[in-house]
This record gives C-alpha cells, structure tokens and sequence, in this order.
C-alpha cells in the first residue's frame, strides 16, 4: 500500500474538525488536527441553532485547513484524497464541509470519500496507542444515537440492537435541562452526579431485563419529571442525587446490554464510541464489570469521543485501504438521515 495521506472534513453539527491522517500502509498515523466546537455561540440558545452552526463552519474550515497544514508540515500538493463528512447530521451543516471538500479536492486534482459519521466514531478508538482489532462489538452512544453493532472489518457493521427512542445523549441533555443545567447537557449533568450520593434516588433501569440488545430511555427522562415535580424547589443536594440517580440508571443499562452484546457476539472486546463515551461514570462501571467478564474495553482518547475531524480521516484512509473506492470530485449530495448498516 503507497503512502497515502487523507485530509478529513467534520462538520455534521456543532464541532468543525480538520484532520490529516497518514495512511501510510499498515500503520497509520494522525499528523494533526484542528477544532473549533461552537459551544459556547449555542449556549446562550439552549441548544443548536441550525443556521448560525452552518455560517460558523464557512468561517472556520480555511483557517482551521491552515493550522492543520502548518502543524504537520504538509502542503495541499501533498494531500492523496480528501474524506469528509456526508451524513448523519443537519443539512445546512453538512453542506458546508461537502461543498469544502469537493471544491478543494476538484481544485486539486484529488478523489473524495463522502463518510458516515458513526463509522467515524466507530472507528475512533482505532487512533489509540492501544487498538481494538477486528472484529469486535461497538456501543455507540452519541447525541443522535445508541447502537449495539457488530463491526466485522470497515464498511462491516451489522446492528445488534438501538434505542427504541431517545438516544443515550439525548436522554443526557433533556435531564439536565429538568434540571436547569445549561447547553451542553450531558457532561454538566455528568459534573453535577459527581456530588450526589449514589442510591439515593431510585430510578427505572428501563429494559435491563428485556431479551434483546435494544434500549429505551424515555421513561427515564420522564420518572426525572415526576421526581422534580414531586420535590418542588430543588435544593442543591437533592438536584445532584437526582442526577446521580439518573446517571446510575443509564449506565447500569448501558453497561449491562453492551457485556450482554459481547457475550451473545462470541467476541472478547467492546468498543465504546461517541460523545456519552466521555462519561467516567460508565468508563468505572464499564471496567470493573468486563474485567469480571475478561472482556477487553477499549476507548477512544477524550479528545476523540467527541466529534472531530480525526476520525474522518481515519475512516476516510481505512476506507481507502479496505479497497472501497472513493469517488471523483465533483457532484455531491449530503444525507442528513441515514442509517449506518447501509453505508457498507
Ligand atoms: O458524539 P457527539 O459529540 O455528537 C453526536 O454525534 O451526537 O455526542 C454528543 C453527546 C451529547 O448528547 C452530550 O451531552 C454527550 O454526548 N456527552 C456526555 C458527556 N460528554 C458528552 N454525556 C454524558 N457524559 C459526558 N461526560
Ligand atoms: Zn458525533
């Protein structure tokens, strides 16, 4: 396999990401990478707004393209194929990176690979000093998602199970919202639980016992409801049992379908992907039960379970090397929606 060094796009929602990812045959290597996440523009919206997310990434690629290029003492000349972000996600944002990567690759000369933004989590822990190999079995816990999926090689996932409602972040981030923590939820949420007493608040384990590998969490979010409305004025303690309670809840289940998952799977590892995969609380539990199990966890690096540029280019260079083309520059379309198992 020659040297092949593939820039990568993200910019399916909130987070702009510029990677370069040498492929380099067998071993690859992440020469650099670049974020601007806009966290702080949404936070005074209490969540996303689609607009000014999409007119923040036009302002940020070339600067964010430069720094990358500087960091790892590459040229645009140098630059093999450009991989950048097709869909899940919203589709002005989308539009953005697409239209970036195509235009710069059509200018030189270059073919693009149009990636899955899951495939790009999935894929993440790939980046670690400390790698999973195929085959294994992904949790993938995100704000848009939460699958159990078997992922045989690149471009081989096969789903074993998925929230039947909301997605484990989001079910993060309308819990803190009850309880009046601000945008972004989930790692506030997670904060807040440090400081609560575990046990305290007794909260459903929705489907723990179910026999499938599916998920659901938003009667979760409602018994948070009716114990905020139960209380009344929430002093800080109570607010931190709360959310204590409700991060024991969703990690039980999450942790206790993920082993189940590996087990019925035959497999030894369990990756763990996307932004929920920050929690330290699941990390703990996580550890501590696959242990028992001797069922190997493996975990992107901090900076990488987030969205990110990294992993684009790392899928878009994996993809590459797996023999799944990539495509002239040129015509492109993004795909706002669309599930992971059709991207093989
Ligand atoms: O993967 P990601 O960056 O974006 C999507 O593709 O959705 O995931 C973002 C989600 C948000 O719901 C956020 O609240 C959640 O991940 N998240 C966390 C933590 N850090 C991020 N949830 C729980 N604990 C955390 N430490
Ligand atoms: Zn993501």
């Amino acid at each position: 396999m020659p040297p092949m060094l593939v820039l990568g796009i993200e910019t399916s929602c909130d987070e702009t990401g510029v990677a370069l990812y040498d492929g380099d045959g067998g071993d690859g290597s992440l020469l650099a990478h670049a974020l601007h996440s806009q966290v702080r523009m949404h936070a005074e919206y209490g969540g996303v707004v689609p607009e000014l997310a999409s007119r923040d990434h036009i302002g940020r690629l070339v600067p964010l393209l430069r720094q990358v290029l500087a960091a790892s003492g590459r040229s645009l000349a140098q630059i093999d194929a450009i991989a950048y972000t097709q869909g899940p996600g919203l589709a002005g944002a989308l539009l953005v990176g697409a239209a970036f990567a195509e235009a710069l690759a059509m200018a030189l000369g270059l073919p693009t690979v149009p990636v899955h933004h899951l495939e790009g989590h999935l894929l993440s822990p790939l980046l670690s000093a400390r790698p999973p190999r195929f085959p294994f079995v992904a949790l993938l816990v995100s704000g848009g998602h939460s699958q159990l999926m078997r992922v045989t090689g690149v471009g081989e996932y096969a789903l074993l199970g998925e929230t039947l409602d909301d997605a484990a972040g989001e079910a993060f981030d309308k819990t803190a919202k009850l309880l009046g923590l601000g945008y972004p939820g989930g790692p506030a949420l997670a904060a807040l639980a440090e400081n609560g007493r575990p046990g305290r608040v007794k909260l459903p384990r929705p489907m723990l016992r179910s026999a499938d590998l599916d998920f659901s969490f938003s009667g979760l979010k409602t018994a948070v409801l009716s114990r905020v409305r139960e209380l009344g004025m929430l002093d800080d303690e109570q607010r931190a049992d709360i959310a204590c309670g409700f991060q024991e809840a969703i990690v039980e289940v999450l942790v206790s379908k993920a082993l189940r998952a590996v087990r019925t799977s035959g497999l030894r590892q369990l990756v763990v992907a996307g932004g929920v995969g920050a929690n330290r609380e699941l990390r703990r539990q996580l550890d501590a039960r696959a242990l028992k199990s001797r069922i190997d966890v493996f975990y992107p690096e901090l900076e990488f379970c987030t969205d990110n540029g990294a992993m684009i280019a790392l899928a878009g260079a994996l993809r590459l090397q797996a023999g799944l083309a990539g495509k002239a520059a040129g015509a492109f379309a993004v795909r706002p929606r669309w599930p992971l198992t059709g991207a093989g």
